[in-house]
């Protein structure tokens, strides 16, 4: 037997656009869900969204086998730049199957191993700026966190260097693909018919694209004309076969998906490492306890790739924080057929599903009354193994989750470690709480940090 699934009143024409913040759409979802419970449904200028919050219904629509990945809204006006690259591709796209097969097994945890070096290489660079800069320097982690990641993907998937670190305030890429995002979302909210009327902000767009689409074809570029033989993933996409069909990627593929990797694979790590930042800063014992992990099990000697495994609470740590600042705080998805979700919501085939991890994340049902606490120790001694399934899903679900999970996981390892074995760190306004910032992904919004060099050091 249906049930109606409840909704907010809304406005003709537009119906719930009104009522979602624009600056950050997450903490209005996070709103409702509060207000309407584990489901909800909104009409975004004439389309339907239902919008899930809840442990339960999240496992429920993660079966791949009655719901495929629809990207949502906002992540469909990415296709602009990215176009059938691995993140944009819909559902059944026959490119997003090569890319895939061909990628895979480049992306593994043990090749990412392989990847050690290049990555200390790059975490060293903001490691050497804040120590240069000493203790009384303003920093803003978020943007030196996003130097690294961006020069991090380059370097270790690309053999590029952006030189990120090297360039006056923000790098041109980074600035170009932040605009970009940010009106992404924007167009994502608003009615077609207003969009060509926007001359201004759509030339500033195309600008936008052309300058990340510059770097693209500067990594393609320089690789065509100075062939390596190193197993990276630029030669994989440029000269990698399908392993089934012996196919290779076409040039436009291959851009598309040089861009995807470049957009998917900086912002959302940056994010992660600065919302770490936050919470350690916020709970001075969680901060305690993975400083005397990382002294005693690594001390002051240079960090290997074995010891990656020794750190439990570190893991713990960064389970705790993609779970309250999931960097992509929700994912698209749809019904192959009609569906009743728990058995009485319904929605029809190819309905849009907005996944809402962010409040998933929150479920009191499994995370508690005190869900909005940071405690890593929910994550230690087999709590997290023993979660109900799809409770802490920051990397998206089955074919279409994260390629890059390893890289992301293993590239925050080593910049924690490196970072706790040399400074002790300061909110720089001690009174400071998050605020958010939005764009395809979320991170801390005015977060600004001192760094002080260790005396301490083991
Ligand atoms: C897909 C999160 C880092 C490359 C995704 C998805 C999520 C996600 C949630 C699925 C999106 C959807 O269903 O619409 C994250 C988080 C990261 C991270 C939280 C860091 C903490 C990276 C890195 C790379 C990367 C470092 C590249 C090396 C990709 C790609 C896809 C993807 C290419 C599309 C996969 C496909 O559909 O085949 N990521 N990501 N991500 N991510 Fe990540």
């Amino acid at each position: 037997m249906a049930t109606p699934i409840p909704s907010p009143p809304s406005v003709p024409f537009l119906g719930h656009v009104t009522i979602i913040d624009r600056e950050v759409a997450i903490y209005s979802y996070n709103l409702l869900a509060k207000q309407y419970g584990e489901i909800y449904q909104l009409s975004m200028m004439g389309s339907k969204v239902v919008v899930i919050c809840s442990q339960e219904l999240l496992h429920e629509v993660s079966d791949e086998k009655r719901f495929r990945k629809v990207p949502s809204s906002a992540l469909d006006q990415v296709g602009n730049a990215a176009g059938e690259g691995l993140f944009t591709a819909h559902g059944d796209n026959p490119n997003w199957h090569l890319t895939h097969r061909i990628l895979m097994p480049a992306l593994s945890t043990m090749n990412t191993r392989n990847m050690f070096d290049d990555m200390v290489d790059i975490v060293n660079q903001p490691v050497q700026k804040w120590e240069r800069f000493g203790p009384r320097y303003k920093i803003d982690p978020s943007q030196d966190f996003t130097a690294l990641t961006l020069e991090a993907i380059t370097f270790c998937a690309m053999s590029y260097r952006m030189n990120t670190f090297y360039v006056e305030g923000v790098h041109p890429f980074a600035r170009a693909m932040a605009d970009f995002l940010v009106e992404s979302g924007n167009r994502a909210l608003r009615p077609g018919i207003v969009q060509p009327l926007m001359r201004a902000t759509n030339s500033k767009y195309e600008e936008n694209i052309k300058t990340m689409q510059k770097y693209v074809d500067d990594v393609y570029n320089q690789r065509k004309e100075n062939p390596t033989d190193k197993k990276d993933i630029l030669n994989l996409m440029m000269y990698g076969k399908d392993p089934k069909t012996g196919e290779r990627s076409s040039e436009k593929t291959i851009k598309e998906n040089l861009l995807t990797f470049l957009i998917a694979g900086h912002e959302t790590t940056s994010g992660m490492l600065t919302f770490i930042l936050y919470y350690l800063l916020k709970n001075p014992e969680a901060m305690r306890k993975l400083r005397e992990e990382v002294d005693t099990m690594i001390g002051s000697r240079t960090m290997t790739v074995d010891d990656v495994h020794k750190l439990p609470y570190l893991i713990a740590v960064m389970r705790e924080t993609l779970r309250l600042g999931p960097p992509a705080p929700a994912r698209g998805t749809a019904p192959f057929e009609d569906a009743l979700l728990k058995g009485k919501y319904p929605v029809a085939k190819d309905g849009r599903i907005y996944c809402g991890i962010y409040m998933v994340h929150r479920d009191p049902k499994v995370w508690g009354e005190d869900a909005e606490e940071f405690r890593p120790e929910r994550m230690l001694d087999g709590r997290f193994e023993a979660l109900p399934p799809e409770a802490w899903q920051p990397f998206g679900f089955g074919v279409r989750a994260c390629i890059g999970r390893p890289f992301a996981w293993q590239e925050a390892q080593i910049t924690v470690v490196y970072l706790m074995q040399r400074f002790t760190f300061v909110m720089h306004d001690p009174s400071y709480d998050l605020q958010l910032k939005q764009t395809l992904t979320i991170k801390p919004h005015e977060f600004f940090i001192r760094t002080i060099p260790r005396t301490d050091r083991p």
